[in-house]
């Protein structure tokens, strides 16, 4: 083929997260406005325990530092088995659990574990462009389901899109961008519906420390007692939110049938060879000291119940988020669409957050079913993200801006 033939590899039609493009822009007004007000990274206010560093430093400088096993240091897998078991109620023997370079790597590895030629994936409508991302590179079909009034998945629309091909059902809870918490009773009834297809379900549970409004439920807890042959749950857990060790990239996957544990070892063998084995001696500490998730869950939660309510107040926000660390902000009384609004509060306000027109695009495919560009828009056009995880005085002072703004735009 001559060396100027056009190629249009799949990745080249899906944009890179507007997550990134928001904070490359906002980074790029912080170098003019050392005092903008971030609240468009999901970054906490705090940080992870000291002692975690230390034990990084030291599994470096004690040689800690060969390729180990492909699915993470035994230790630290038998600490994340006792916590699934006594935190989270899941029955995960070390063998179907995953250390990953991040939750983030881990959901990746998991869709392209579970994809199937022509297979469809379900995902909220309104969802973290990341998994849409991973979805479509996975090769796997994006359908959307609908949310009810509080954001949370639909049962009946779920049942509704999905077809012959369903092969996954993606959960998110807490929600990232929504702030949707799945109880029990809905819960209950989506496990039931995948049962009765045959679907495997992705838990997405980074958030599990952030549920404010009822307990963080598991998906896999409901069926802790089911044979390992017969389970649809697979789990996705983090040290990023809990723990605040966003930038050491660690995670962890619990996998349902030992069928899916053979072929994520696979998986993760071709991408990774193995997580970094530094950073899961870190990730060991990190285990230990869990006690201070109580004092970033309550930092959390005091943000949202001491600022957000002027939100509410305001007609911006229907209800509190049930958790999580995001908010999904109405600003259509403004006049102006959330990319337009996004922009002005960054030029003029000095506040930086996320058009909702990035959380809830839907990728179109040719007759042939190759993948036309994906663009922003969708239902979330008229919102804006907020994260609420970051300082407090940053939170409120970004809060009072937005509510101006909109009363501005409102009278003008
Ligand atoms: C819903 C959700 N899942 C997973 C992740 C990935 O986090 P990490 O790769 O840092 O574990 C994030 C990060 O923002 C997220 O919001």
């Amino acid at each position: 083929m001559p060396q100027d033939t056009p190629i249009f590899p799949v990745a080249s039609a899906i944009p890179a997260s507007w997550l990134y493009e928001s904070f490359r822009q906002a980074n790029e007004q912080e170098r003019r406005v050392p005092s903008l007000i971030k609240l468009n990274v999901g970054e906490p206010a705090f940080g992870p325990p000291e002692s975690v560093g230390r034990s990084l430093a030291d599994a470096a400088l004690d040689g800690r530092t060969r390729y180990i096993d492909v699915q993470g240091l035994h230790e630290l897998r038998e600490s994340i088995s006792d916590k699934l078991d006594t935190a989270n109620d899941i029955d995960a023997p070390v063998d179907h659990l995953f250390v990953t370079p991040g939750s983030c790597e881990g959901l990746a590895a998991l869709m392209r574990t579970l994809a199937e030629p022509g297979g469809e994936i379900l995902i909220p409508e309104i969802h973290w462009p990341v998994h849409l991302q991973q979805a479509l590179l996975a090769g796997l079909r994006p359908v959307f389901y609908g949310l009810d009034d509080s954001l949370a998945p639909d049962p009946e629309s779920i049942r509704d899109v999905s077809t012959a091909n369903t092969r996954i059902l993606l959960l998110n809870s807490p929600a990232n961008p929504t702030g949707a918490l799945l109880g029990r009773d809905v819960l209950e009834r989506l496990y039931e519906l995948a049962a009765e297809r045959g679907w495997q379900i992705v838990s997405d549970e980074a958030y599990e420390d952030f549920a404010f409004e009822s307990e963080h439920l598991s998906t896999a807890s409901l069926e802790r007692d089911v044979e390992p042959s017969r389970r649809l749950v697979n789990s996705v857990f983090t040290f990023s939110k809990g723990l605040a060790m966003t930038g050491y990239r660690l995670g962890y996957v619990a996998v349902g049938r030992p069928e899916v544990c053979s072929a994520m070892r696979m998986v993760q063998e071709s991408s990774i060879i193995a997580p970094s084995a530094p950073i899961q001696y870190a990730g060991l500490e990190a285990m230990r000291a869990r006690e201070s998730l109580a004092e970033n869950h309550k930092y959390v939660r005091a943000n949202r119940d001491s600022v957000l309510p002027t939100l509410v107040e305001a007609g911006l926000l229907p209800a509190l988020p049930g958790g999580g660390w995001y908010a999904m902000v109405d600003v259509s009384a403004s006049g102006l669409s959330g990319e337009e609004f996004t922009a002005e509060l960054l030029r003029d306000e000095h506040v930086a957050v996320v058009p909702g027109s990035g959380f809830s695009a839907q990728p179109e495919f040719g007759a042939d079913g190759t993948l036309r560009p994906v663009l922003p828009g969708g239902i979330a056009s008229r919102l804006v993200r907020i994260a609420f995880c970051v300082d407090h005085g940053q939170l409120a002072a970004g809060v009072e801006r937005i509510v101006s703004l909109v009363e501005q735009r409102r009278k003008g």
